[in-house]
């Protein structure tokens, strides 16, 4: 595809993440060697490694190899949270999307250190992946586990959970279907709950829920909770 005919949403300016780089550990790389062509699908890009083209769509049973209710964690990191549902969870498959690859090798040596086949990941911008790849009504559930807080005022544009956001997580739930979401950081956290108050797509009390018994403490929570900061869940129920 020419510059000229790139589908404007691969022209997306402001998004969630900064690409960082970093290499593999030793481990890291042997499992992506031996995993990868397995647990991480391959997605067909228009232009960056993060993109995905408009019209590829995931078929679930043909990743999983069966049918199964289908758990998705955006932002999945090193796999902490994602393994640990997967392992507790062996009848529910789990995709995972990342953008961040040593992460994404992380998360295969966890895998093969528990055990678990249950897991897809994809490297991939979740904002794009849910316009598009990703099947209307095709999730069970929806989870964001700590996203990055953009602290700096000049940067909340950049955050995942806004308003524009909702209509994609809408998309990809099925009726019934839970949208859970988890931050330490307190400014973001009533950005979630003013956004998820102001839809009509989702059932959310405005409140604060309890902590999600499924989620072990990530690295990210634990930090959180060092600093001496509240961690806050929420979830809201797909109508
Ligand atoms: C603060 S970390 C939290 C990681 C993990 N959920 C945890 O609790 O340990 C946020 C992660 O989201 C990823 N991320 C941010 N925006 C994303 C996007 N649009 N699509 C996929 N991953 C994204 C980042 O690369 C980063 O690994």
């Amino acid at each position: 595809m020419s510059e000229e005919t790139v589908d404007p949403l691969y022209h997306r300016e402001i998004v969630s993440f900064i690409r960082r780089g970093g290499r593999l550990t030793e481990r890291q790389q042997d499992a992506w060697d031996d995993l990868a062509e397995a647990y991480v699908l391959e997605i067909p890009r228009a232009v960056s490694s993060t993109s995905v083209d408009t019209a590829h769509r995931l078929d679930p049973v043909a990743a999983f190899g069966r049918e199964a209710p289908l758990v998705m964690e955006i932002g999945s990191g090193r796999g902490e949270a994602l393994v640990h549902a997967a392992a507790q969870n062996p009848g529910t498959d789990f995709l995972g999307l990342e953008v961040y690859v040593p992460g994404v090798a992380q998360t295969l040596v966890t895998m093969r250190h528990e055990g678990v086949t249950n897991v897809r990941l994809a490297v991939v911008d979740a904002a794009q992946a849910l316009a598009t790849m990703l099947p209307e009504a095709s999730l069970q559930e929806l989870r964001v586990w700590f996203p990055d807080p953009w602290h700096k005022k000049r940067h909340h544009k950049r955050r995942l959970v806004t308003d524009e956001f909702v209509p994609l997580a809408a998309r990809v739930l099925r009726p019934g279907g839970a949208w859970r979401l988890a931050t330490d950081w307190e400014d973001y956290a009533e950005q979630m709950r003013e956004v998820l108050s102001r839809t009509e797509v989702f059932d959310f009390s405005g409140d604060w829920s309890e902590r999600f018994g499924g989620r072990p403490v990530t690295k990210f929570e634990a930090k959180g909770i060092a600093k001496g900061r509240t961690i806050r869940d929420l979830v809201a129920v797909r109508r």
